[in-house]
């Protein structure tokens, strides 16, 4: 049988989603899949025997979601890796559907495929929101809140030990947007890491979390509106604070001065987890953003999204 997932990229609303502020966020027409077979002797992924360094989530997930039957696994992936477009995110959704495929013999709830992917990422990562897993599964575009939001569809709720958040499909306009990716790659769980130790150390850091909770609420309300002129401001505040939370390193900086210089940008952001990764950039015009981009050394994409989320096939 085999699975499939999208990756994602958020607009708004990364690193304070882990504290329980608003994010939003959409799937990505790139994907990771995974075909999983009963086999006999030992498990192994793409015809190597599992390794912790590589293969961390692919672990976690057999752990905490399959006995100890062995299974001839096989990954492919057109998601950069490490790059914060939510590779190990649609890697954990597409593991977990296929265990829970395989188990029962029968397509899985989406409900129960987030809720076990985010369980595999928090613990593999140290700490994490159910924001990618949970955007990964259902596909389109995914809001996470503390509270029901108005001129949303409820999709489900994912609690931890610490918060609940409520999962709720959102409609958004057409927009223009174009990733940069710097190359730099960096590890969710290290990042994620180091901003909880600012986040215990310093009152600045905690404002800066909940004003991104703020930034993000009136974004929402700004693409309601479809007033993307202020989607683009909002963009732009929202990098001011992840730059307080430490994530917005001189080569992502780089990138953001090269989009802001190019003819119609309206806004730009790093996305995902930063210190490395990519850049979101708001545009009328893509094909200049990708050309200014790309004079930065930056590898340019026009982003496509999807509704297609989680699909699994016997
Ligand atoms: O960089 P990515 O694709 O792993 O996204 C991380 C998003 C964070 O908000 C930083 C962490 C999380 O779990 O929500």
């Amino acid at each position: 049988m085999a699975t499939s997932a999208p990756g994602k990229v958020i607009l708004f609303g990364e690193h304070a989603v882990v504290y329980g502020e608003p994010s939003l966020s959409f799937a990505l027409d790139l994907r990771f899949q995974v075909e999983a077979e009963l086999t006999s002797g030992t498990t192994r992924v793409n015809g190597e025997p599992l390794d912790e360094r590589h293969h961390a989530y692919l672990i976690q997930a057999l752990r905490l979601h399959w006995g100890d039957a062995p299974l001839d696994l096989r990954t492919r992936t057109t998601l950069p890796s490490a790059s914060g477009v939510g590779s190990s995110a649609a890697l954990s959704v597409a593991m977990v559907g296929a265990l829970l495929a395989l188990k029962a013999g029968a397509n899985p709830a989406p409900e129960v495929v987030a809720r076990g992917a985010f369980e595999t990422e928090r613990s593999t990562q140290g700490a994490a929101s159910p924001n990618d897993t949970s955007v990964c599964t259902a596909g389109g575009a995914v809001t996470l809140a503390r509270t029901r939001l108005d001129g949303t569809q409820p999709l489900w709720e994912i609690t931890s030990e610490e918060r609940t958040w409520f999962v709720q499909r959102i409609p958004l306009p057409k927009l223009n947007l174009v990733l940069g990716n710097s190359g730099v790659r960096a590890r969710t769980g290290d990042v994620v890491a180091r901003v909880r130790e600012a986040v215990q150390k310093r009152a600045f850091v905690r404002r800066a979390i909940t004003e991104i909770g703020e930034v993000t609420r009136e974004g929402i309300e700004a693409l309601r509106r479809a007033d993307l002129r202020r989607v683009g401001e909002l963009m732009d505040h929202n990098e001011d604070l992840l730059r307080r939370l430490g994530v917005e390193t001189p080569p992502l900086r780089r990138l953001l001065d090269a989009a802001h210089a190019a003819p119609g940008t309206l806004g730009a952001k790093l996305t995902g987890k930063g210190a490395g990764g990519s850049i979101l950039v708001l545009t009328d015009r893509p094909s200049d953003a990708v050309a200014a981009l790309e004079r930065a050394g930056a590898k340019p994409l026009v982003v496509v999204p999807t509704p297609r989320g989680l699909e699994v096939s016997f």
